[in-house]
């Protein structure tokens, strides 16, 4: 695969043969033809695997993600178990809002669990700009990472201002996000207030992996989908746009990624993403139409589709293959996480059959 990369760029000169920029998964990014589809699972690290589970038997969430040495070796972990496209750094989304003096925990089984949460322009005030040095582990981990993993690309991510948001105003995750929206639609300028506090936090937070060296950003607004497009583009949308026209002049791809986000797509694109990220609801070729031929896509099996027998998962990744074809450049990723329970043996076989089909595809073009 290798040799077909470097011969790729052979042909059209642009970046350093071989490093991170010139693999399949950064070219795929930017719509560029490479050796075969790029395939790794948001959740990749962590979650289904045992070595994973392992480390973390002693060591509480959100201390892992703080040590530097373990945030390496779990990042690693799916890397070399599957050989996906790339890497995600193993963090959460709630590490920057922590660092930046929110008093927050994960909790075992249940998730981000804020102290206070967030009801007044004072407690807006109370969240603090980021400096590198608030998260000097993850500026560590990264450097680490990247010396590690060659040409393997690392991504870095953050979470999006709503779904920050959403955690911090409801305390916990919430399935209605029903305080949140009320405070959006109540109060809408402590809710603007709320929203661009949280893009500076989390513009400056990617800003420090891009600077350690991650090839490519993944902002998650998992949550997005709970509202319409109308009150996306008018509550969310500015706030997500400051964030990814932020790193507009980055030098790395931006992915922006939303789950129940079909009405959205076209709104999520316009924030200034490169790439957009598609759940299982919306086939890849109609995603394609909605977000348009200036921006590749990213997608979109249904993690429960892995628990399903291998016939199944097989059909269903050779039709998102085929779907995926009438997008300018295709990420394969889940529609959402893995989930827990998944086998990692399926993983590893999917992985193996992305690149399968999608080089014979290659080679007949
Ligand atoms: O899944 C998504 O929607 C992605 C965005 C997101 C992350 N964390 C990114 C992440 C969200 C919405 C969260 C919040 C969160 N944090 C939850 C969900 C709670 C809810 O509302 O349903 C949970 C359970 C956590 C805590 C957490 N984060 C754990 C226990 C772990 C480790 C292993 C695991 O279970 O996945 C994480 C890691 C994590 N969160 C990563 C990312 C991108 C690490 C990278 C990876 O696993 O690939």
């Amino acid at each position: 695969m290798t040799t077909d990369t470097t011969g790729t760029v052979a042909r059209d000169g642009e970046s350093r043969p071989g490093g991170p920029a010139d693999s399949p998964f950064i070219r795929a990014c930017r719509r560029r033809p490479g050796p075969h589809t790029p395939v790794w699972f948001m959740r990749q690290a962590g979650r289904s695997l045992p070595e994973y589970r392992e480390i973390r038997a002693t060591v509480p969430m959100l201390e892992s993600c703080r040590r530097p040495d373990l945030v390496t070796e779990i990042t690693l972990q799916p890397v070399r178990r599957h050989g996906v496209d790339a890497a995600i750094l193993f963090s959460d989304i709630v590490v920057p809002v922590a660092a930046a003096g929110v008093d927050l925990d994960i909790v075992p089984g249940t998730g981000p669990v804020v102290a206070e949460p967030i009801r007044t322009a004072a407690d807006v005030q109370r969240i603090r700009l980021i400096t590198r040095e608030d998260v000097s582990y993850v500026d560590e981990a990264v450097r680490q990472l990247v010396a590690e993993l060659g040409d393997t690309p690392l991504i870095g991510f953050a979470g999006a201002p709503f779904t920050l948001a959403s955690y911090l105003v409801e305390g916990g995750p919430s399935r209605t996000h029903a305080k949140t929206k009320a405070l959006m639609y109540g109060n809408p300028e402590l809710w603007h207030a709320l929203c661009g506090r949280l893009a500076e936090v989390t513009l400056a937070f990617l800003r420090v992996q891009i600077d350690a060296g991650v090839s490519a950003v993944q902002l998650f607004d998992s949550w997005a989908g709970a509202l319409s497009e109308a009150d996306y583009r008018r509550f969310v949308l500015p706030h997500s746009t400051a964030v990814l026209s932020g790193l507009a002049n980055a030098g790395v791809p931006r992915i922006h990624f939303g789950v129940g986000t079909a009405e959205l797509l076209g709104a999520m694109g316009e924030a200034g993403a490169d790439v957009v990220g598609v759940d299982w609801r919306t086939p890849l070729d109609v995603a394609t139409g909605r977000i348009g031929p200036d921006k590749a896509v990213q997608g979109n099996l249904d993690p429960t589709v892995l628990l399903a027998p291998w016939q199944v998962v097989e059909a269903e990744v050779r039709r998102i293959l085929e779907q995926g074809k009438a997008a300018p450049g295709h990420v394969f990723n889940l529609g959402h996480g893995v989930l827990p329970e998944t086998d990692p043996e399926v993983l590893t076989r999917v992985v193996a059959l992305v690149h399968e089909v999608s080089s014979r595809r290659a080679d007949q073009g």
